[in-house]
């Protein structure tokens, strides 16, 4: 079994290919991307999220609170009602007493909420390690509560299942103060059968709960997790992820087994990509109902698993199919032999894995007991996609009809820090259309559920819900930008002239999810941003352009000067361009985006001189406190657009470890962009243009730029002193740096791995084995 094991770890540490960032990046609160937030001040850990069945309200679980949230319209959220459920002093003593932090933990973080039946919730909260349960009716008042154990966890950080169906619980949780004993039960069982339990030999090994799904049609229910695996004792625990069944109206056994599931019965779940470590640890299941019509087997789990093995970010993605999991649990079983302790393969007995075996013979139920694994694994249906740099915790999917008719299923992948990637199928595996900020603080707990009907994804933090749009298609402002998006959520109307959702929308809509030509658009180009600006000769000038997308590049043009020199111009690393106004370089300037072979002018400028002498004296004011007159654009008189006095401002940055390399930058802008282009918080790293040595040719105002040019050298020759200190220190902190004990534990953990591998075991097939 050992030597299986080891084809674990054939073909390690193959390279994976850099997936292009998220195209679109917006910041928390962005204008051009807005956010729903709901909190109050006196609550917190807003993190356990329900929604009703019309998606009108918002049931919330709370630091010691439930609330009601009226979700009914997607663009406010507002409290319908609120219960305060605190601890009693003495379980929050108790709490304390036992050594646990009294603000941190020793508060009833409510884990569970579900709907028992038309009028009434049932909630489960930590209760300062001791946890209660309590049905409340719709008005919230509390109607009932009692001792929990087993239905939610002690601590507060602890993930647990449960979910109440036909007003029975099935809870998936640990049941101690340590969480060490894990339990997976039914409660309030109907119809005076007994509730129901794990049998008492040790089935799950540590597990971290994550989702639990009921099988429409089976009777069955499936819960997913990621447990130790005991066999191998190696120098990390082995973590498996699982998914484990049991039948919704087990009775139990008649002497064997009795108030225990006949049923339990668990299986590993693969994510391995093809000469790759396995994604071993199972962050977040979704499960996505098929499409109207087909049937329930067709449903789709999709699991977002990390590895124990990864030393970064990394994450994948695989999908599973509930046709897949049923079969896995109607297969064979290997059997723990009494003697040994021993797993051994048996033979296939038609009863393992099924329900209704309460009345089976003693005989049968022994074997049952003891056959609780399944021999095969169940495995993806489609492709591991895998993502290098990003680690995802939770994930929802939602359905959508293209314009082409066709359905896609558009994933919202909740990252670590914060971010919200929406990642729609293509043929490299997922391409993240958009990212939008939702949290700034890493959250431990943290819950996302989707309202498919009114588009929104609702994120449960520490802070509060905020419910994000699953799609801003007017964030595209142009067509190109719309088609460039390949969002099969948004589309162009030539009509409209805009960028729409398309429900409802015209029929003649405009959407390419393969390949873009550019040709989907009007020839015309449309230019997102054109202005007049006028400027002093020698005066810096500078014109922004913002990328439209992350994955674009700028290009200046000027239909004056077809060849824009760098001795002349310099393309900031921002997309800005600047340069000294003179004769030569008054003109017409336009920024052009390329992205996908698809080219469209982003901004247009015309630089002019403002030649009026009276316009000197206001070079420098602020654009509020300008008087009307002045502000009129487009009267008679050129008009001076006001900039902060950048020649003075100027300062030069010398940037990384290369001296070579300067970055101009200004402390002002120099002109004020009306319009705001979406931000990318990612500028850096898909645009990096060198610039040169600032222009330095003759101008009129000789002076001003001698004394410009002086204040520059000053602050190069501080600026590279500074440098050079710095190389100094870093150099000397380098080498006094040791390999950490923590490097060498893993060397030593890594070599360990790859003995355990020989030649002979390579197989891609069998991977995990159990
Ligand atoms: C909500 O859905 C459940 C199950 O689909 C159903 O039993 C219940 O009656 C529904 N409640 C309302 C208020 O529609
Ligand atoms: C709903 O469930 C609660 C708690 O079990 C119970 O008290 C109440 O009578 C039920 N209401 C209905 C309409 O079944
Ligand atoms: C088991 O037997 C009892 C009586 O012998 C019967 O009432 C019950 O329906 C049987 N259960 C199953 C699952 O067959
Ligand atoms: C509750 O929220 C606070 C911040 O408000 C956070 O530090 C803490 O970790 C949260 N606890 C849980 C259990 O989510
Ligand atoms: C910039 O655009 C011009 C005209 O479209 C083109 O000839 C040139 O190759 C482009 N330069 C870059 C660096 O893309
Ligand atoms: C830089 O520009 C700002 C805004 O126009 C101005 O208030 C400030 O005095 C300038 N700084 C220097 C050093 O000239
Ligand atoms: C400026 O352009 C010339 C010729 O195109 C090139 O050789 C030089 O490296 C460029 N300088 C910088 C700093 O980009």
């Amino acid at each position: 079994m050992a030597s299986s094991l080891a084809l674990l770890f054939l073909g390690l540490l193959g390279s994976t290919c850099a997936l292009p960032p998220p195209r679109i990046s917006f910041l928390l609160n962005s204008p051009e991307r807005p956010l729903v937030h709901f909190s109050l001040t006196d609550v917190s850990n807003t993190t356990t999220l329900l929604l009703s069945n019309d998606s009108s309200t918002l049931y919330v679980g709370a630091r010691n609170a439930i609330l009601l949230l009226d979700v009914s319209r997607s663009d406010v959220i507002s409290l319908r009602s609120k219960v305060t459920w605190s601890p009693s002093q003495t379980d929050t003593r108790d709490c304390v007493n036992k050594g646990q932090d009294p603000e941190g933990d020793c508060q009833n973080f409510v884990h569970v909420v579900q709907r028992v039946n038309s009028t009434h919730l049932y909630v489960c909260g930590s209760n300062a390690y001791n946890p209660q349960q309590a049905f409340i009716d719709m008005e919230l008042s509390v109607v009932q509560q009692d001792k929990a154990r087993g239905r939610c966890p002690f601590s507060p950080f602890e993930r647990s299942a449960a979910v109440i169906i036909d007003q029975e619980l099935f809870a998936a949780t640990t049941t101690d103060f340590q969480g060490k004993k894990p339990q997976i039960s039914r409660f309030l069982s109907k119809d005076g059968r007994p509730d129901i339990s794990l049998d008492s030999i040790s089935l799950l090994q540590e597990p971290r709960f994550v989702s639990v799904s009921l099988d429409p049609a089976g009777q069955k229910l499936y819960f997913f997790f990621s447990e130790i695996e005991k066999e191998f004792s190696f120098v990390d625990k082995l973590q498996i992820p699982r998914v484990a069944q049991v039948c919704k109206d087990d009775v139990g056994g008649q002497r064997i087994l009795q108030k225990k599931w006949t049923s339990f019965a668990k299986s590993a779940l693969l994510c391995q990509p093809p000469q790759q470590f396995p994604f071993n640890i199972l962050e977040d299941m979704f499960a996505l109902q098929p499409p109207e019509g087909a049937d329930a087997s067709e449903t789709l789990f999709y699991g977002v698993f990390t590895s124990q093995w990864s030393r970064r970010p990394e994450s994948a993605v695989c999908t599973f199919k509930l046709k897949g999991i049923r079969d896995v649990f109607a297969g064979t079983f290997k059997t723990l032999e009494k003697e040994t302790y021993q797993l051994k393969r048996t033979a296939g007995r038609k009863y393992l894995g099924q329900c209704g075996l309460s009345n089976s013979s003693d005989s049968e139920l022994s074997e049952v007991r003891m056959s609780y694994l399944t021999s095969s694994n169940v495995r993806p249906v489609g492709p591991v996609l895998v993502f290098p740099e990003q680690k995802y915790s939770r994930v929802v999917v939602m359905k959508t009809t293209a314009a082409n008719s066709q359905q896609y299923d558009v994933l919202f992948l909740l990252t670590e820090s914060g971010f919200l990637h929406k990642a729609v199928p293509s043929d490299q595996g997922l391409r993240v259309v958009e990212e939008i900020q939702v949290f700034r603080e890493p959250q431990r707990v943290k819950s996302m559920i989707l309202s498919s009907s009114k588009g929104l994804v609702y994120v449960g933090t520490s802070e509060g819900v905020t419910a994000v749009p699953v799609a801003r298609c007017l964030s595209y402002r142009s067509c190109r930008q719309c088609i460039l998006a390949r969002d099969p959520l948004c589309g162009w109307s030539p009509t409209r002239r805009t960028c729409t959702g398309l429900d409802g929308a015209d029929d003649d809509i405009v959407q390419t999810l393969e390949v873009v030509t550019g040709d989907e658009c009007q020839p015309a180009e449309q230019i997102l941003q054109h202005k007049e600006v006028f400027v002093q000769l020698g005066e810096v000038v500078t014109l922004q352009c913002m990328k439209p997308s992350n994955l674009a590049a700028l290009n200046w043009t000027s239909t004056d000067a077809p060849y824009l020199s760098n001795r002349t111009f310099i393309q900031a690393a921002d997309g800005s361009l600047r340069f000294l106004a003179s004769a030569r370089t008054f003109g017409s300037y336009q920024c052009q985006a390329e992205e996908g072979g698809v080219r469209e002018v982003v901004a247009s400028y015309a630089v002019r001189s403002a030649s009026s002498p009276r316009h000197l004296s206001k070079v420098n004011q602020d654009p509020a406190t300008l008087g009307p007159e002045e502000r009129s654009v487009g009267s008679e008189e050129p008009t001076v657009i006001p900039t902060s006095d950048a020649t003075q401002n100027e300062t030069f940055i010398t940037t990384g470890s290369d001296p070579e390399e300067r970055v101009t930058q200004a402390k002002g802008d120099a002109f004020s962009v009306q319009e705001i282009v979406p931000t990318s918080r990612k500028d850096s790293r898909s645009m990096k243009n060198p610039a040169e040595e600032v222009p330095t040719q003759r101008s009129y105002h000789s002076e001003l730029v001698a004394v410009s040019l002086l204040l520059a050298a000053c602050v190069l020759i501080l600026v590279l002193g500074a440098v050079r200190v710095w190389r100094r220190q870093r150099a000397g902190s380098r080498s006094d740096r040791l390999p950490s004990a923590d490097d060498r534990t893993r060397t030593n953990a890594t070599l360990e791995i790859h003995s355990l591998s020989g030649p002979e075991d390579a197989g891609p097939d069998q991977t995990i084995i159990l």
